[in-house]
């Protein structure tokens, strides 16, 4: 009995220390924190319950016989973050460079599905040189269950990556998958085909931050969702971040008590709207106005910044935020933004949190390189996004809403539940010179008559009333009081209950 006590206690010290001392110290030396210091920080302090951790991988090629780690390269299990259950797995670079084994995918695979039986998020905190370059075929096959893992849990538990290392190749594609990717600075990057590859191909020279780096994929690319400076500001986060969601598609999201009184009045907010109607205000101030106390959390800030997405609670209630923003390209709807705001209300809609939509658009962006780049299918994602989803819907139109964009919007042509505007709103097909230039081509040159013509279509259409009188909104409410009213109809949704078709998934506009 003490010898196996002895032999258990080797083992797991033997996986503790993952690839020995000198990588770990060359993690450290990179600003990195191992796999399992990762986990310390991640979850509430004690609660990790490790699983596999003795399992090795079965290859014999390339002497791979006599080098084997117990654990092979990924610590996984199932801990809690401020007392709510999830199941985490954490590459370890310092064993073969974190690469994926056919063991190593196992280890992946079997929280996965545990998560799925139990209704838990999935936390990936990946690190790793990619497929297990000894075991080929071996390495891609456990990469393709993990990819058909992902397919099958998106929608029924939430998924988030967050990258720590290198992560390249078909490894991409697994965080590609999941519902949200956070990256570290100057240390994480993610490709298809790195450098070298980039070079022999099309001759670019270009350098592992540039090509995949986290700026690059916040700013340029739009597939990480946020970046941080370390580590630990990134694991931080992630618990504060993973607060927001429920833990999977049956659940309401959770509930945190606030201080902050529902009907609070917000009176800087009747000042927000700038009498000109073409000068921009910052869309970001009216929504920390609103939601409790303040605490926005804004995904992609960095990207598509005519579209701000985030969450934040109302009454203590997660809600997804989607609001124009006037400051970035007037607002417009554009290719990236509208593709941004796509995939979140799809994510808030699979997972039962109310949209909360704030609208000034003035349109969709005009030119050739938008047309070219297929903004007609681009933008109907938006629409069809919206359209799809039956959570409750609350709009709020502050200044424009004009055009297509209008509709798009959470309009309640598309089943929006409770549709505010401001008394500053303008809901029309176009803004006023826009409409004299075409409806009255013939008056051109004759700046007199236009600026009448502009004046009279501005006086007919630039205001809520018209929507107001079709019903097409609810109401016009005065912006101090938006804060009382957003609360009041998330009150009267709670148990909104609307269901789509039968069908077995619909084909959005990819
Ligand atoms: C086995 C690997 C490995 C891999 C790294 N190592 N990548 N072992 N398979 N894929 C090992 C190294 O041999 C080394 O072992 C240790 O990990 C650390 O690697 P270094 O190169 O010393 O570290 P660093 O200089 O930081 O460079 C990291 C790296 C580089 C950029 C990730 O290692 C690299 O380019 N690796 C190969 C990447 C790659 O091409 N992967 C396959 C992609 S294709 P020792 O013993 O010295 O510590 C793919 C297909 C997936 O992933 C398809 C799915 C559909």
């Amino acid at each position: 009995m003490y010898d196996i006590i002895r032999q258990l206690e080797e083992k797991r010290e033997r996986a503790r220390m993952g690839g020995g001392e000198r990588r770990i110290d060359a993690q450290h030396g990179k600003g990195k924190l191992t796999a399992r210091e990762r986990i310390e920080v991640l979850l509430d302090p004690g609660s990790f319950e490790e699983w596999d951790m003795f399992v090795e991988h079965r290859c014999t090629d390339f002497g791979m016989a006599e080098q084997s780690t117990p654990g092979d390269g990924v610590v996984t299990g199932y801990g809690t973050v401020n007392g709510r259950l999830i199941f985490v797995f954490s590459q370890d670079f310092t064993v073969f460079g974190g690469s994926l084994s056919e063991s190593h995918a196992e280890k992946i695979c079997k929280i996965m599905d545990q998560a799925m039986k139990v209704g838990a998020p999935v936390i990936g905190l990946n690190d790793s040189g990619g497929a297990r370059i000894q075991e080929g075929v071996d390495s891609l096959a456990g990469y393709a269950e993990v990819f058909q893992r992902n397919v099958l849990a998106s929608g029924v538990v939430p998924q988030i990556s967050c990258i720590m290392g290198p992560c390249a190749g078909g490894a991409v594609y697994s965080p590609a998958m999941t519902d949200f990717i956070f990256m570290v600075q100057d240390s994480s990057y993610m490709f298809v085909t790195g450098p070298d590859v980039v070079k022999t191909v099309t001759h670019e020279e270009v350098t592992q931050e540039e090509l995949g780096g986290a700026s690059t994929h916040t700013t340029k690319s739009g597939v990480a969702d946020k970046a941080f400076t370390d580590d630990l500001q990134a694991l931080l986060y992630l618990r504060r971040f993973i607060d927001f969601l429920p833990a999977n598609n049956r659940e309401k999201p959770p509930v945190r008590p606030t201080p902050d009184p529902h009907d609070r009045v917000e009176m800087s907010l009747d000042t927000l709207i700038p009498d000109n109607p073409n000068k921009p205000y910052d869309m970001k101030e009216l929504i920390e106005k609103v939601v409790d106390e303040g605490d926005f959390f804004e995904l992609q800030p960095d990207y598509a910044g005519n579209i701000v997405i985030g969450f934040a609670r109302m009454e203590g209630s997660t809600v997804g935020i989607v609001a124009n923003q006037p400051m970035v390209l007037a607002g417009c709807l554009d290719i990236a933004s509208a593709t941004k705001a796509g995939r979140f209300v799809r994510f808030c809609d699979s997972f039962n949190i109310p949209l909360v939509t704030f609208v000034d658009v003035p349109g969709f962006l005009p030119g050739t390189a938008q047309e070219y780049g297929g903004i007609i299918k681009h933008g109907a994602k938006l629409l069809y996004a919206y359209a799809e989803a039956t959570v409750p819907k609350v709009t709020v139109i502050t200044r424009k809403a004009y055009g297509g964009a209008y509709d798009v919007m959470s309009s309640k042509h598309l089943r929006g539940d409770a549709n505010y505007a401001w008394p500053t709103a303008e809901i029309a097909v176009m803004g006023p010179k826009g409409a004299v230039e075409i409806i009255f081509r013939g008056d051109l040159g004759d700046e007199e008559k236009i600026a009448a013509r502009t004046e009279e279509y501005r006086t007919r259409f630039a205001n809520p009333f018209i929507a107001g009188s079709r019903g097409f909104i609810d109401d016009v409410i005065m912006p101090h009081g938006t804060r009382t009213r957003i609360c009041r109809a998330l009150r009267m949704l709670k148990n909104k209950d609307l269901k789509n078709p039968w069908k077995k998934h619909g084909n959005i506009p990819l």
